[in-house]
């Protein structure tokens, strides 16, 4: 399975938005990652719903949008998204789990199905066939430049274990928080497929943009 980068958008620098987009564009990044936070299920704001507009509008990378907010499933009409696009929501942000993946299925784009640290990997048991991806949460969500919680790396590996075991080999595994050029390939040998690519790698400090990005794409390949 190829190994694909999503640049974390709350990452750049919000006075050189164009300028950021065009240059993951020709660096080669495959998805767009927007965190949507409603200050309830985490502790912070960050983009929102004209943003995910304007990207949609002026990029052509499909968008990866994580929903870091209570009852996803009476919002998805807010955000604009589609076919080629991820949508996570997390299990622990509501009691219909499954009604809202299907909501996102419905809408035309890609469920995907995301764990804090401490949500233990059964979570996720009955809402498989619902996802084409689940998310592992590296920290905690809410904030970019947090250390990684450890023991989410053998989390990386019992979950892939469990999905091929059970006949779901087909969905992704994404990782999210502390991606750093060495996490990241840990993480890799763990069995992640999409790496979110924030202030620990694409948007490190001391290189640029581009040099970041192939760092980044050696250390998972
Ligand atoms: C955490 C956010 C990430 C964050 C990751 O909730 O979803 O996108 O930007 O980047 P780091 O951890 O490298 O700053
Ligand atoms: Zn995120």
């Amino acid at each position: 399975m190829k190994k694909m980068i999503a640049p974390s958008m709350m990452c750049v620098d919000f006075m050189e938005i164009g300028k950021c987009v065009r240059e993951l564009e020709r660096c080669g990044a495959d998805y767009l990652h927007i965190d949507i936070m409603d200050g309830s299920f985490v502790p912070n704001y960050t983009l929102g719903t004209d943003f995910i507009r304007a990207l949609k509008k002026n990029s052509t990378l499909p968008l990866d949008i994580h929903l870091m907010i209570e009852r996803p499933e009476q919002k998805l009409d807010w955000f604009t998204f589609g076919e080629g696009d991820y949508v996570s929501i997390h299990a622990e942000s509501t009691p219909h789990l499954q009604r809202a993946l299907t909501a996102i299925r419905v809408r035309g784009a890609k469920p995907m199905v995301a764990i804090n640290p401490a949500t233990p990997v059964c979570a996720i048991k009955h809402v498989l066939d619902d996802v084409d991806a689940v998310l592992v949460m590296t920290v905690n969500p809410g904030y970019a430049g947090q250390k990684l919680v450890p023991a989410t790396l053998e989390k990386i590996r019992e979950v892939r274990k469990y999905l091929d075991q059970s006949g779901y080999a087909h969905v992704k595994i994404e990782v999210d928080g502390n991606v750093s050029f060495e996490n990241a390939s840990y993480m890799s040998k763990a069995g992640a497929d999409i790496f979110v690519a924030g202030s620990s790698s694409a948007f490190a400090k001391g290189a640029t943009l581009d040099q970041n990005m192939a760092r980044l794409r050696e250390s998972i390949e």
